[in-house]
């Protein structure tokens, strides 16, 4: 017999955070740093409120969207979805509710970062009508906290 999903959408909160990243860890394609840490996420989620977004089937987390913006444009990070949930338009959804948000707050564009050999999700932001952009590079630079304080 196909089972009903319990599904909902709800906005993360900072106590979703170890089950998060629980599911980041377990997700290929999901590429974690220091950046991910619980201080940084709690950070991220007070300055972007209202943006980022889990999926629960019952009480289980199955779905993941961070969402921010810096008042020009917006950005999207860890979009990911249990694989035993995939192909049910869960990650479709999640990016809607955060779009819809980033409009609602003035922002007209959004940019997100995918690794180059993510097959899926490439295929992903594909199929929901994303462009892959040919002319800029992205440029990083590390270690900006000098370690070191005197
Ligand atoms: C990418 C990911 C979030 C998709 O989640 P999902 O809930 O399965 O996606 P959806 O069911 O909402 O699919 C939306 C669209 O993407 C396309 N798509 C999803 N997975 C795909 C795959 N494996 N191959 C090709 N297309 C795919 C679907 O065709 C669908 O288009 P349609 O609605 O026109 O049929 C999920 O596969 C995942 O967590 N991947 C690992 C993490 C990752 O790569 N995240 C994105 C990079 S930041």
């Amino acid at each position: 017999m196909k089972r009903v999903l319990d599904m909902r959408i709800r906005e993360i909160e900072i106590n979703d955070y170890d089950e998060m990243y629980r599911l980041w860890t377990r997700i290929p394609g999901i590429g974690l740093s220091s950046a991910d840490s619980r201080s940084n996420i709690q950070k991220f989620l007070l300055r972007n409120k209202g943006l980022s977004f889990l999926c629960l089937e019952g009480e289980k987390l199955i779905g993941t969207v961070l969402c921010g913006h810096d008042g020009r444009r917006g950005y999207i990070y860890h979009v990911a979805v249990d694989e035993d949930y995939r192909g049910k338009g869960i990650g479709r959804a999640l990016v809607e509710k955060s779009l819809n948000q980033l409009k609602t707050e003035g922002i007209n564009k959004c940019h997100l970062f995918v690794l180059v050999d993510n097959s899926i999700g490439n295929s992903f932001w594909t199929s929901l009508g994303w462009t892959k952009r040919e002319d800029i590079f992205v440029y990083s630079k590390a270690n900006l906290i000098n370690k070191l304080q005197y």
